[in-house]
């Protein structure tokens, strides 16, 4: 038996139907932003595995980081221990965060950044005595899969199987071009009606929706409404962060800061499991007490994994480095001569560029759906051709790891604008 016949004998996959799903492709290793199956047939990532691997597969600089953290100390408990992976990457994530960010709090992945982001908002008016129960959400947000999360993402099939059971989500409309005024109105209008403890987003770009984009003017607006009126905004940046828009976060853009940001994903440069919620000084000295509840009663086991502290304190020197800023501009420069190339297109409705971020719409005759027949046609068409990509609908993106040759992102476009022929 192959790999991938011995894989359905035990193994539940993501996002899966399995009574329908084609069979999984068995990856046997990866270099760089190449990834080869068990046949040895070779695939370009051009979403860098779901977006956490910027710096390419099996990268020996992170590798080498890992294996001496592993050899030094591979893991201690944070709960009462502390120890200098976490507190050199405080240090450093310190010098690039916007400057309101003064506290870091790790966890395991990005529903869990959320998830402690929602927590706190709750619990910061919770322990002032003030009753604020409801959470503001973009309409189609996705911001993970646990409770809190599910709760404030917006796109229905992920999870109307629990609908009823979630904490109070007030949705309003994403201020992309010409629904700018309808979305500051509906945030208004949550706010003056509901309890409202903190307005969650995606910024500049709503991943899972299909990367759909929208301006930081609209953004910055929505933020100063929360301050007005003294709701917390938390900034989701799991996606967005280190140097995916062209800037080390979305929040780069905005002149006004959120209170939170959540990370993971290219935190460790795709390698370890591991995400950090990232507060202001105000949020933290709510919790801080002689009164022991008011403590934040949440942790995870792996919680500052020291290895994953390491591996994403060499990912951090990665980003940092005038090759890599080179690489993010130049991947940015291909992708807006696709654009101009493609985006007239009779086949096109229309394209967009953030960063490393490419995305082109699909003119359909109705609404495709996320898992529709188109998709999965074209998915079909770029899994033949050797190019990993998951179109949503009938939206095309590519999120190529920042080292991606151009000759492999040359070959991406190629494939992509092959693709328009079979729709
Ligand atoms: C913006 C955003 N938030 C949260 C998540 C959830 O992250 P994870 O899958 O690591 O739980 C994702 C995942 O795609 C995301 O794009």
């Amino acid at each position: 038996m192959n790999l991938t016949e011995r894989d359905r004998q035990y193994l539940w996959h993501p996002y899966t139907q399995h009574k329908t799903a084609a069979p999984p492709i068995a990856i046997a290793r990866g270099k760089e932003a190449l990834l080869w199956d068990e046949n040895n047939k070779e695939y370009i990532d051009a979403i860098a595995s779901w977006w956490v691997n910027p710096f390419g597969h099996s990268n020996t600089f992170i590798a080498d980081a890992i294996y001496k953290q592993l050899t030094t100390l591979e893991h201690v408990l944070f709960g009462g221990f502390t120890h200098e992976p976490a507190i050199v990457l405080s240090e450093k994530l310190m010098e690039i965060l916007p400057n309101n960010q003064k506290k870091i709090f790790f966890s395991d992945n990005g529903s869990t950044a959320v998830e402690v982001a929602i927590k706190v908002a709750l619990q910061y008016f919770f322990n002032k005595g003030e009753k604020r129960t409801t959470i503001v959400a973009f309409e189609n947000a996705f911001h993970g899969d646990t409770f809190a999360a599910m709760a404030a993402s917006g796109i229905s099939f992920y999870t109307q199987a629990f609908q009823g059971m979630f904490i109070d989500v007030v949705r309003i409309p994403v201020p992309v071009k010409g629904q700018e005024e309808m979305s500051y109105i509906a945030l208004q209008e949550a706010i003056k009606n509901n309890n409202v403890a903190g307005f969650i987003f995606e910024p500049l770009v709503q991943g899972a929706a299909g990367m759909v984009m929208f301006e930081p003017e609209a953004l910055d607006e929505l933020i100063k409404i929360c301050q007005e009126n003294k709701v917390l905004t938390i900034a989701d940046e799991v996606m967005t962060g280190f140097g995916k828009t062209g800037k080390n976060f979305a929040c780069d853009y905005l002149q006004t800061q959120p209170d939170m940001i959540c990370l993971s994903k290219a935190l460790t440069g795709g390698t370890i499991p591991m995400a950090i919620t990232t507060f202001t000084q105000d949020l933290f000295d709510a919790f801080y007490s002689d009164d022991i509840n008011k403590a934040l009663f949440h942790g995870h086991t792996f919680t500052a994994n020291p290895t994953g502290c390491a591996a994403a304190l060499a990912s951090l020197e990665l980003l940092q480095t005038d090759a890599m800023q080179a690489n993010i501009l130049r991947v940015n420069q291909s992708h807006l001569a696709f654009q101009k190339q493609i985006e007239s297109h009779p086949k096109v409705k229309t394209a967009r560029v953030l960063g490393v971020i490419f995305a082109l719409e699909i003119k359909t005759e109705s609404s495709a759906s996320y898992y529709g027949t188109l998709r999965n046609k074209l998915y079909d068409f770029f899994i033949e051709n050797g190019v990993i990509l998951r179109p949503v609908g009938n939206i095309v993106y590519i999120l190529p790891p920042y080292i991606i040759t151009t000759k492999q992102l040359e070959k991406v476009y190629h494939v992509v604008e092959k693709a328009l022929e079979i729709v």
